[in-house]
């Protein structure tokens, strides 16, 4: 008599296959919960994207999976709700492992019905953070470009005027010097004194507005950065004041860098000030330089370089959100009038530039700013 001999797997059962199915997915965590979320089925891909095996978790609520002050919020059992009621929960969301790190994860929960009555939910996870993290990194560099492109587009239109205006305040000016010469007239030669100021005042506006546009006829020379911090180390507690920590700790074996140094002064001054404005019942400023290979990231297809950073951190009131990619446009300025020009950072900006390098901005409100000048490193 012929035997048929049962097979090893037998995909004709149907709960079988659909086990063998789960079991087999490891890309996805696909769990099963009871109408109140509590956990009832557990697969290999949960064990993979999230750390726990099946032993930990079933009969516990997967509230645990969610960061704390969600949970708190009670945003599981809102999402549950939203599955029961629209059909369908999708969104993208933190989640923890159970070694407390996070992970980006894509999450669909479908409500299971039975004769019309909830019996619990499918739950769907997907472990996005790799794909999450490339996307972020994108979004930024094309943030980064995008203002890059803002700050040269707005140089060059200050270029173009600074020059302008440079020359027909050195005609004024000029001419401002020959009358001085012929009048002596008490009264004329008064309004003439103050013509001249204000010409100066012009001519300086200028300059400022020059060395933003990267106009700036600079004088670069080789300068140690510890040597320089330790020269204006003196002028610049006496800017940030008495009731202002500051600190200045710069490595003497730091590559020498070739840089125009009255603009350099002029630019840890700016943001030394800056600094102390933001801190108007005190605080701490903290100078440090550190050498690093980096990418400019205002170039698109910048190569890494060896640079060397030079950071001024204070603990002030930081900057708003939607402030910071314009502090370094000129004119820019939160301060009331007479305080600020808004020319202060522009000039940090345009100088590092101009020499090669650049400038980031990391600043958070309530807890501070820290400014990056990023200079290269000379090859010689
Ligand atoms: N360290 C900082 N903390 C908080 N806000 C800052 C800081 N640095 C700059 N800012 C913000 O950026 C704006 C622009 O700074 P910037 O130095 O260009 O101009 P300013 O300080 O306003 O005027 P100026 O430097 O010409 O006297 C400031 O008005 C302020 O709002
Ligand atoms: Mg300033």
């Amino acid at each position: 008599m012929a035997q048929t001999t049962k097979p090893k797997t037998d995909l004709r059962d149907e709960s079988r296959q659909f086990a063998l199915l789960v079991n087999s997915v490891t890309d996805y965590a696909l769990y099963m919960l009871d109408p109140t979320g509590l956990i009832q089925t557990w697969n290999p891909g949960g064990q993979r994207i999230k750390g726990y095996v099946a032993a930990d978790v079933v009969g516990t609520s997967f509230s645990r999976f969610y960061l704390p002050e969600e949970a708190e919020a009670g945003m599981p059992e809102r999402n549950l709700r939203t599955a029961a009621t629209e059909g369908r929960y999708v969104a993208e969301g933190w989640r923890l492992r159970q070694d407390g790190t996070r992970f980006r994860a894509s999450v669909v929960i479908d409500p299971i019905w039975e004769d019309g009555e909830l019996v619990g939910f499918a739950k769907i996870t997907r472990d996005i953070t790799e794909r999450f993290e490339a996307q972020e990194q994108l979004l930024q560099a094309q943030r980064d470009l995008l203002q890059a492109q803002k700050m040269e587009a707005i140089g060059k239109f200050t270029l173009g005027l600074a020059h302008d205006f440079n020359n027909l305040l050195t005609i004024v000016a000029n001419c401002l010097d020959l009358i001085s010469l012929k009048v002596k007239d008490g009264g004329v030669a008064k309004l003439i004194d103050t013509a001249q100021r204000a010409a100066e005042r012009g001519a300086l506006l200028t300059r400022q507005l020059l060395t933003f546009g990267k106009g700036q006829a600079l004088v670069p020379e080789p300068v140690d950065l510890a040597a320089i911090m330790a020269e204006c180390e003196a002028l610049l507690r006496r800017s940030a004041g008495d009731a202002i920590a500051l600190t200045v700790e710069v490595s003497r074996s730091l590559p020498t860098l070739s840089l125009d140094k009255a603009q350099l002064e002029a630019a840890v001054l700016n943001l030394v000030c800056n600094s102390r404005d933001a801190m108007p019942k005190g605080g701490t400023i903290f100078i440090t330089a550190s050498a690093r290979r980096t990418k400019d990231p205002s170039v698109a297809d910048a190569v890494e370089k060896p640079y060397v950073c030079l950071s001024v951190q204070d603990n002030g009131h930081g900057i708003e959100m939607e402030h910071q990619g314009r502090v370094f446009e000129p004119f820019f300025t939160t301060k009331p009038i007479g305080r600020g020009s808004g020319l202060g950072l522009s000039q940090v900006f345009g100088f590092t530039a101009q020499s090669g390098g650049f400038t980031e901005l990391q600043s958070e409100l309530g807890k501070g700013t820290r400014v990056n000048v990023c200079f290269p490193v000379p090859e010689y």
